[in-house]
């Protein structure tokens, strides 16, 4: 059987079989020009040609438009290198709010023909973030490893499981490790918004996944 995650490995590659892969490429803004590999160009793509804005920026960090296009300051980098480490993975991606992570996330890997297993207490976030994804939606009863077993059944292309790893209304944990053997059972991908348990428990404040020891088996979103 292939990985569980190898669709996201194929679908990259015909991304940059068809040019479309996007990169982001360190660079530094100044007035109304740009610094990339060493190189300063007149900057003719951002929100902010003419320079008028950054001036009155007093902030270090200068952006002019979204990260891809002309913003991606290298203090986002090191950032998201500190967090990769922080949680002993091979990247991570910072979103503005935890919102747009669960939107961006949840969408970008969850296709029509899956299905999403999301606990009955998730954040409305990661319910609206499901929505748009158009996959079959089966809430399954809070923390209720029965009802998932249950649900679980359903035929679907792919399986994830949604959960946070401390509840933000009720402050309880979910059965991650549970959780966790079910989805091996059932070769589920197990997405963890870990908003209210990361830098809070855990080794270093590592997460829920951590403090539960089953790290290595989920995918967790880092609300920043
Ligand atoms: C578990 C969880 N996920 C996501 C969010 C959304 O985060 P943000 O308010 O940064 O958009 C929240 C907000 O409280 C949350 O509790």
């Amino acid at each position: 059987m292939k990985h569980k995650l190898e669709y996201i490995n194929s679908e990259l590659k015909e991304i940059k079989k068809y040019n479309l892969y996007r990169k982001m490429h360190d660079s530094k803004i100044t007035g109304a020009y740009i610094t990339v590999n060493s190189k300063t160009l007149i900057n003719l793509c951002s929100n902010d040609y003419l320079g008028i804005v950054q001036p009155k920026i007093s902030n270090k960090q200068n952006q002019s438009s979204s990260r891809l296009v002309s913003g991606n300051d290298n203090s986002f980098r090191i950032l998201e290198e500190k967090l990769a480490k922080h949680k002993s993975q091979e990247s991570s991606l910072i979103f503005p709010t935890g919102y747009m992570a669960n939107l961006g996330v949840i969408s970008s890997l969850v296709r029509k023909n899956d299905l999403v297993l999301s606990d009955k207490l998730n954040h409305a976030s990661l319910i609206e973030a499901c929505k748009l994804t158009n996959a079959k939606l089966s809430i399954f009863k809070h923390n209720d490893m029965n009802d998932l077993t249950h649900k679980i059944k359903i035929k679907a292309k792919r399986k994830f499981i949604i959960t946070e790893g401390i509840f933000s209304m009720d402050g309880d944990f979910s059965n991650l490790n549970e959780i966790s053997e079910i989805s091996k059972r059932n070769n589920a991908i197990i997405i963890l918004d870990d908003a209210h348990g990361d830098f809070v428990i855990g080794n270093d404040g590592k997460g829920t996944a951590n403090h539960f020891g089953v790290s290595k088996k989920l995918m967790p979103i880092l609300a920043v």
